[in-house]
């Protein structure tokens, strides 16, 4: 008697045609995703593909790695659309080098340096930043900490601590201005509710916003999540 192994795998598990027919589908919804009228949902479903992102890219770029040493084999997986396809939109091959193999459809798939940017939180950690009263009213005060760039504002005896990068733009906001509670991006005139971080004047852009804690005595503390 023959044993099957439990690990044996089916040859084809999508004819060429219905992996094409998923792109389209994973496209569609996409877009559609880019319609949800609900900032913090938006967020939600970018966060959600930021992670299964981070788990195909990494793993992927380690196995292409490994087959850069068999000529044949990493040729086979450039020729074949499904493969080649999945190499481009990792950015792990250019689209010319798989040139020929590829239909012409675009994906809107979420690009590296957005990935970099919003790579996964891993950990949280209380700073602190000085005495309350360093902080004049109504000012922008630019800081960093691993590699996350923050902005905190005072506004009279509340403080807020935000993302300094206007939502969907690389563009830090440190040289924008408060007016009552909001924050006006000195780029192209966004504006963000400090508080929330939601934009009152383009419902679809949202600022992170990190949570804030004056202890006695004065001292400022922000929680950044990085
Ligand atoms: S960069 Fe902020 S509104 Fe354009």
């Amino acid at each position: 008697m023959r044993l099957r192994t439990a690990h044996t795998m089916k040859k084809v598990l999508f004819t060429n045609a219905e992996y094409a027919n998923s792109l389209d589908q994973l496209d569609k919804l996409l877009q559609e995703a880019e319609q949800v009228p609900n900032a913090d949902h938006k967020v939600l479903i970018y966060q959600i593909l930021q992670h299964f992102d981070s788990i195909h890219r990494e793993p992927l770029s380690r196995i292409f790695q490994a087959v850069q040493n068999y000529p044949a084999l990493k040729e086979e997986l450039v020729k074949d659309p499904t493969t080649s396809r999945l190499l481009t939109l990792y950015d792990i091959i250019a689209e010319e080098e798989a040139n020929g193999h590829l239909d012409d459809r675009t994906i809107a798939f979420i690009p590296e340096d957005q990935v970099k940017m919003l790579s996964p939180q891993r950990k949280k950690d209380w700073l602190e930043l000085g005495d309350i009263d360093s902080f004049e009213n109504q000012k922008l005060y630019a800081k960093n900490y691993e590699k996350v760039n923050f902005l905190i504002s005072r506004i009279g005896a509340d403080f807020f601590a935000v993302q300094n990068q206007c939502d969907g733009s690389f563009l830090p906001i440190d040289q924008g201005r408060i007016e009552e509670h909001l924050l006006i991006c000195p780029w192209h005139g966004c504006k963000y509710d400090i508080r929330t971080g939601l934009s009152v004047n383009q419902p679809d852009k949202k600022l992170v916003t990190f949570p804030v804690q004056i202890e006695e005595g004065g001292l400022l503390k922000v929680e950044i999540a990085y």
